[in-house]
């Protein structure tokens, strides 16, 4: 199997391309990844002379490079990744998010539908669903989109585009809405990553607001695995909710990581909310856990203790992307990189 990968480099990316090539090592990987500001290739040095493994520098907009791609090569499936992904920054320009989580997508969707592949992944978020009240029951499949910033309505738009490629063109998209994620390579502008982070330094930690806004977290592990069994076995057409039914306000958040570092609480520190701030996300996974045979395995609280072990033994890499060392990286490698 051939697979193209977009935004390898990012987060869930570099944790998916390692889960692919652990899982199946016959596959080969092209991963497509733009590297701005939140795509850093030290997250893959330890596969990049991996013969199974290759890595093309550029954007998914990009309509003539990624055609040339697919020009070149026959791919099995797309896993489609790359976006610009923080809400606080489509809060402060929501140009970068229009052209890439939504021309992006549409360009990736007519080079699949002009070259044909067996899957197409979308990997969209819960936020396309909006905010849920406090007793609301939590998303499913069938609830409508409400997205709320200009980050969820852009992934809003690829979701609805990918879609309309299944339904008009016959591409067999198969559209995935995860929750909250956690894990190692998380970019430090996250909160769970600002948290750990700042605790670490005895910086005050800002939590927005009243801190009571609710997220639904998943081990970034228990994600990827449900990717590959939605490239494997989603049905074109479909949309697949992953959460881990793990609901928890920020503050709660906080506490905790606080408490498993052995940091006081006075390190709380409420700041100006973020104007649009959805109050509360959840996922009912139900419909994937039966459909794809899929159940989430990492437990929270381990989760967390390991995640936050995993920043104290990796200094060096976080440190690197505070100070912007980490393009380096990439330059040396790839040349100049373009923002
Ligand atoms: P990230 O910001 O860490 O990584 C994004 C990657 O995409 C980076 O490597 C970046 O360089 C690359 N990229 C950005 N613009 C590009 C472009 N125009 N062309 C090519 N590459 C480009 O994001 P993440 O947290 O790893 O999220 C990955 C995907 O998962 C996104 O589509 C996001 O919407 C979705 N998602 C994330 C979460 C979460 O909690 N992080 C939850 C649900 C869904
Ligand atoms: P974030 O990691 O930005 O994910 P998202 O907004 O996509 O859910 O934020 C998670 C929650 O934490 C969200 O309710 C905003 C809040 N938050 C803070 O309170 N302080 C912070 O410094 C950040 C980055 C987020």
């Amino acid at each position: 199997m051939k697979i193209l990968v977009t935004g390898g480099a990012g987060f869930i990316g570099s944790n998916f391309i390692h889960y692919l090539l652990r899982e199946h090592p016959d596959w080969h990987i092209v991963n497509l990844d733009k590297l701005t500001y939140a795509g850093n290739l030290e997250n893959l040095s330890d596969v990049q002379d991996d013969p199974r493994y290759t890595f093309v520098h550029g954007d998914v907009a990009d309509r003539e490079l990624v055609n040339s791609l697919f020009e070149q090569e026959k791919f099995d499936l797309i896993a489609h990744l790359a976006a610009e992904s923080h809400v606080d920054r489509s809060i402060l320009d929501a140009s970068p998010f229009i052209e890439t989580n939504v021309k992006g997508t549409q360009v990736l969707l007519e080079a699949a539908k002009q070259y044909g592949v067996q899957k197409f992944l979308l990997v969209s978020t819960d936020e396309v669903y909006g905010s849920l009240g406090p007793d609301d029951p939590a998303f499913t499949e069938e609830n409508p989109l409400k997205p709320n910033s200009p980050y969820s309505a852009s992934k809003a738009s690829a979701d609805l585009l990918a879609r309309a490629y299944f339904v008009t063109f016959g591409v067999p998209v198969v559209i995935t809405r995860c929750s909250n994620n956690y894990g190692p390579y998380q970019h430090p502008e996250k909160f769970i990553p600002t948290i750990i982070l700042n605790a670490l330094a005895d910086q005050p930690i800002p939590v927005y607001g009243d801190g009571l806004n609710v997220r639904d977290w998943i081990h970034v592990e228990d994600h990827c695995r449900a990717l590959d069994l939605a490239m494997k076995k989603g049905e074109p057409g479909q949309v697949y909710n992953i959460g881990a039914n793990n609901e928890h306000t920020n503050l709660d958040i906080v506490r905790t990581i606080l408490k498993i570092m052995g940091k006081p609480e006075t390190l709380i520190t409420f700041v100006q909310d973020r104007p649009g701030h959805d109050r509360r996300y959840a996922i009912n996974p139900a419909h994937t856990e039966a459909a794809l045979s899929w159940q989430p395995s990492v437990d929270f609280y381990t989760g967390l203790t390991d995640l936050i072990a995993w920043y104290t033994a990796n200094r060096a890499w976080w440190k690197r992307v505070k100070s912007g060392e980490y393009r380096e990286y990439a330059e040396k490698w790839y040349g100049a990189l373009t923002s």
